[in-house]
């Protein structure tokens, strides 16, 4: 599906974010905290801006992202060939030994992998000691006028633009029914802690519509 929308990918998060989707990227990449000089894991990098945000926050880290959908990571290379090091994985099976990296992210997958736990035992298991895991999520309003509010934007106008500017109706049609099945942000926590992560902290931004999950290995 990705790879399907992958030309189109970008401008769709412009439109559905009102151009704040590389603001919502650095901040959240403030708070995996990459060092100097360090080494930062971008899961599920698709087009690569998770990653191109821990280079803007710090700019001596070298970055590596991992998805399995080529044509998604292919416009990543056109963007950032030289600065991201792209590389196919599954982010739930990771081809990288353990204690690796200084700090990793990832951007809008957790509600799209079958095993939410696995992804998180992955990124503690690839984290060194004393290393950060941020994800950033789509999630739904806790205020329930404003949930409502936001729903018709989100359910009924946003799959018709998505499908309209890719040609993908479906996938945009996915996107609400997956925030929709997705757990509740503290059941996230929860999974975080269960596979070891201390610290663990959920932060809610973009008026409650998305969340911003930290841990510290
Ligand atoms: C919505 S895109 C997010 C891309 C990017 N993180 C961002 O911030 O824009 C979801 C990405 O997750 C990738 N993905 C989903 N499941 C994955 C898995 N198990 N392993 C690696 N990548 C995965 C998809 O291929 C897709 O590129």
């Amino acid at each position: 599906m990705f790879d399907h929308i992958a030309h189109r990918y970008d401008l769709m998060n412009t439109v559905m974010t009102f151009g704040q989707h590389q603001n919502l990227r650095r901040a959240a990449a403030r708070l995996a905290q990459p060092p100097r000089n360090g080494l930062a894991l971008d899961l599920a990098t698709g087009t690569g801006d998770f990653g191109a945000a821990l280079r803007e926050v710090e700019p001596t880290c070298r970055v590596v992202g991992v998805d399995f959908a080529l044509e998604m990571m292919g416009v990543g290379r056109v963007k950032y060939d030289g600065s991201i090091t792209f590389a196919a994985g599954d982010m739930l099976q990771l081809p990288i030994s353990s204690s690796q990296f200084d700090c990793t992210v990832n951007g809008f997958v957790l509600r799209n992998v079958t095993d939410v736990r696995q992804a998180f035992a992955e990124m503690y298991r690839v984290l060194k000691s004393g290393g950060r895991a941020v994800s950033l999520e789509i999630t739904s309003p806790r205020t329930p006028v404003w949930r409502s509010i936001f729903g018709l934007y989100f359910d009924h106008a946003m799959p018709r633009i998505g499908g309209w500017l890719s040609g993908d109706a479906e996938a945009y049609r996915y996107l609400p029914q997956s925030v929709h099945a997705f757990l509740a942000p503290e059941q996230v926590a929860e999974l975080m802690r269960a596979v070891g992560f201390r610290d663990v902290a959920v932060r809610r931004v973009m008026l409650g519509t998305m969340a911003v999950y930290v841990g510290t290995k």
